[in-house]
């Protein structure tokens, strides 16, 4: 078999990781979830999750996929050794799908927003609008862009392709979001926003269906449970000690989330402010689709520089939707290359074109299955794949096991620490959220 392509540094890896993490899930879900969940509440038990779990299933993910330096359903099967770690590999592979088959239509309407101004400052105001107004037609043009601009950057590999796009791209968005922030903070209503998402309800903080959305979105926002992080971890060098590399992931992740509610949350009050139905009953109009209509009359509330301003939010927006979806591409395209020797550029395509049959189906039934997939990854698929890894890494990994030399194992500080915590608090801590939501 052919050598591995790898990232060639641990900042590449942070990058490309934090790429994965950051997208729509901390800009687009992160804000909507939160404003339909009593905002401060719900901020205060997804940074709880995050530290107590999250951040440790991302360890364990990562780990796995670094010991083992193989594709993620060769890497469990490795781990376990046992057909029970390739059965767990393959649900994550079907989870990456799932996961593609939803986010590459909302990465769509983030790009169709960022042509709209474009259109509008060219004076075509038609197709202007019918780019700012949802449709099947404008899901099957924009989907299947998407899937092929992320089907482009993937089959250059892993150095010349994910590594170099990650680092480009991030840091631009970060300089715009804090553009908005101050922006929105100065208009009318902005505060009683502020307040709403700053400021928790502690009664509501023990109530389960926020506590599993809250779960879900840690899981989803680090992007865990699906195998993109494992498989990333095995393009790194083999035995760094990943504590503090995991640790400054979820430090950027989570302050992008929470960036974008001091964004969204003030945002909708702004809206609401100026005479616009935002919330009934304490829930959100059209829920996920609300930002697409409130964020674009807050820019044109600025003039012309608002087109401009929207195009290049859009345009971010969909950068960071990009990263985060080679990063999933890459886990059955990384199996099919390695574990079945197809061509890389065939995987690709392979891959994509299954993405993008998974999408249609979702467009054709959206109102049945969009919200299902979603939920179904987030609550029940991801947290499940996150229990596996836990238990992998805490008892059926062996110390004889062939992955795991004793001098890495030395090396492993960290891991040490952490093996009695991901070994017996972490299964017990995800047992208990789903007991509680069973009954
Ligand atoms: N973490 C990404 C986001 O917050 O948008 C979503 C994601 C990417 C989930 C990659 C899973 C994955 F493998």
């Amino acid at each position: 078999m052919a050598s591995r392509d790898a990232f060639h540094s641990r900042l590449g890896f942070i990058l490309a990781a934090a790429g994965s993490a950051i997208g729509l899930g901390n800009i687009w879900a992160f804000p909507t979830n939160a404003a339909n969940n009593g905002g401060g509440a719900f901020l205060f038990v997804y940074l709880v999750v995050t530290i107590l779990l999250a951040l440790p299933a991302l360890y364990a993910e990562v780990y796995i996929g670094n010991q083992a330096q193989k594709n993620p359903v060769a890497a469990l099967e490795e781990a376990t050794q046992s057909k029970l770690g390739r059965y767990g590999g393959i649900a994550g592979l079907c989870g990456a799908i799932m996961m593609l088959s939803f986010y590459t239509i909302v990465a769509g309407w983030m790009l169709s927003h960022a042509l709209s101004p474009l259109f509008q400052l060219l004076g075509f105001d038609d197709i202007a609008q019918w780019l700012a107004t949802d449709s099947s037609a404008r899901n099957f043009l924009f989907t299947p862009i998407f899937i092929l601009l992320g089907a482009a950057i993937i089959h250059q590999g892993v150095s010349a392709g994910i590594e170099k796009w990650s680092t480009r791209l991030m840091p631009m968005l970060l300089v715009m979001m804090i553009a908005l922030i101050v922006y929105i903070l100065q208009q009318p209503g902005a505060m009683e926003g502020l307040k709403v998402y700053l400021i928790p309800d502690f009664s509501r903080v023990t109530e389960p269906d926020l506590i599993v959305s809250a779960m879900g979105q840690a899981f989803f926002s680090l992007s865990i449970g699906v195998g993109g992080m494992m498989v990333y971890g095995s393009y790194m060098a083999k035995g760094k000690d990943i504590g503090k590399l995991v640790a400054s992931i979820t430090l950027l992740d989570t302050s992008i989330a929470i960036l974008a509610g001091l964004l969204i949350i003030p945002a909708l009050f702004v809206a609401q402010h100026a005479g616009q139905q935002v919330f009934v009953d304490n829930h959100l109009i059209g829920e996920g689709q609300l930002i697409f209509s409130i964020l674009p009359t807050l820019f044109e509330s600025l003039g012309s520089i608002g087109l401009l301003v929207a195009f290049t939010f859009f345009a971010l927006l969909s950068i960071a939707a990009l990263t985060s979806t080679i990063s999933s591409t890459e886990v059955p395209v990384a199996y099919l290359v390695e574990s079945k020797d197809i061509p890389r550029n065939k995987a690709t395509w392979m891959v994509s074109a299954v993405v993008f049959t998974a999408s249609s189906i979702i467009i054709l039934n959206f109102e049945a299955i969009f919200g299902l997939i979603i939920q179904g990854l987030t609550t029940i698929l991801q947290p499940l794949s996150c229990l596996f890894y836990f238990v992998v890494v805490g008892w059926l990994w062996k110390r004889g096991n062939k992955l795991t030399d004793q001098a890495t194992l030395q090396a492993h500080t960290s891991l040490r620490l952490l093996s009695y915590y991901i070994k017996f608090i972490c299964p017990i801590l995800i047992s208990v959220v789903f007991y509680n939501v069973a009954f």
